[in-house]
């Protein structure tokens, strides 16, 4: 068990996976308290509102007693510091995302020396699996099971 009270794992989770499941459920077994933090990302457009990502992210992980779920607005690193805890989990599902990763690890160090990013690596059954593609799969009437969790495969399918 880590020292540090809470971890912080930030997201879009637009929508959350059973991926993002996964890592959320990996990290509680690490430490006392894990805030799962959602937020817009710039370069994303969203299909769900950040009321109904909290919403869903609240349902999917309400059998983990120590996770809490919220969502903030500006700098991830800004948002750290006022809550005062400086470690992010982040998952690494395969190389092709470590360039990515590796780049906001460091710019969040840059603005401020405090951040620590901890990696960690999803079951091999979700190393395929992302947002967009579970998106793209529901618009086009395939089936996700599996893939999210059941709240989620009901909201994606109204
Ligand atoms: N299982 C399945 N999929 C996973 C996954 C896992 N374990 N880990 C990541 N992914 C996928 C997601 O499905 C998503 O797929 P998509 O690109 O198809 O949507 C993608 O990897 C990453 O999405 P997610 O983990 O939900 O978050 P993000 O990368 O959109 O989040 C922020 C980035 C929000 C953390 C970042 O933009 C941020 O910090 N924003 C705040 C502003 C800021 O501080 N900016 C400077 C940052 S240095």
């Amino acid at each position: 068990m880590f020292k540090e009270l809470a971890a912080v794992y930030p997201g879009s989770f637009d929508p959350p996976t059973n991926g993002h499941l996964d890592i959320i459920t990996r990290a509680s077994k690490l430490f006392p308290k894990i805030i799962v933090a959602v937020t817009d990302n710039a370069s994303k457009q969203h299909m769900f509102s950040l009321d109904v990502r909290v919403a869903l992210l609240k349902e999917a992980s309400a059998g983990l007693s120590n996770v809490e779920v919220v969502s903030f607005s500006g700098l991830l690193a800004n948002y750290l510091e006022k809550i005062n805890t400086f470690i992010l989990i982040r998952g690494l599902r395969a190389l092709s995302d470590f360039e990515y990763e590796f780049q906001m690890a460091l710019m969040n160090r840059n603005l401020n020396k405090n951040i620590e990013t901890i990696f960690l690596i999803p079951d091999q059954d979700y190393t395929f699996l992302s947002s967009s593609m579970v998106k793209e799969i529901a618009a086009l009437g395939g089936k996700t099971t599996g893939l999210v969790p059941e709240c989620v495969e009901k909201k994606l399918h109204k």
